[in-house]
């Protein structure tokens, strides 16, 4: 008699322990699932590039309008779709506003600086080349022909 009482205790320990693992189980999966969420979550929000725009690089051949070209010629530096103009000396040059780095735009600031937006330590020099802060890469560059004062991109 004792030893069915024995048995039968043992048993439901047996099953409350075996209760008391899957509900330690199924807890610590929570656990692990609602950490794996909030390490995303946190990183997302980490990410300071999270709103930065990509930029572009352009494609085709474009030609100034005449109120580019003067705007350029009094500037330096024209930012346009996919593509930055400037005028170092009597240089003409364009690049792409894709940023070899992590796709960041590219703003023209001048006709010897360009700058990425999204890490904006990164500088590019009158000739496209990166300053190294993030990439020592050069930007996409494309022909200038300049007919007449009429300027043609293309690329
Ligand atoms: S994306 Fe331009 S330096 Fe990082």
């Amino acid at each position: 008699m004792n030893t069915e009482i024995a048995l039968a205790s043992d048993s439901e320990n047996f099953v409350k322990r075996h209760q008391t693992r899957a509900e330690f189980l199924k807890t610590a999966a929570l656990g692990v699932t609602s950490v794996s969420i909030i390490s995303c979550l946190m990183a997302c929000a980490k990410n300071e590039d999270a709103n930065a725009v990509d930029g572009k690089n352009f494609s085709g051949s474009l030609t100034l309008t005449t109120d580019q070209k003067n705007t350029l010629d009094s500037q330096k530096f024209l930012n346009l779709d996919g593509l930055m103009v400037t005028l170092d000396g009597a240089t003409y040059r364009a690049f792409g506003r894709r940023c070899p780095h992590e796709s960041g735009e590219i703003v023209a600031q001048s006709g010897t600086s360009m700058q990425c937006q999204r890490h904006t330590e990164q500088f590019y020099n009158a000739t496209g080349v990166g300053n190294g802060a993030r990439t020592s890469a050069s930007l996409v560059s494309y022909t200038v022909t300049n007919n007449a004062g009429v300027l043609t991109i293309t690329g």
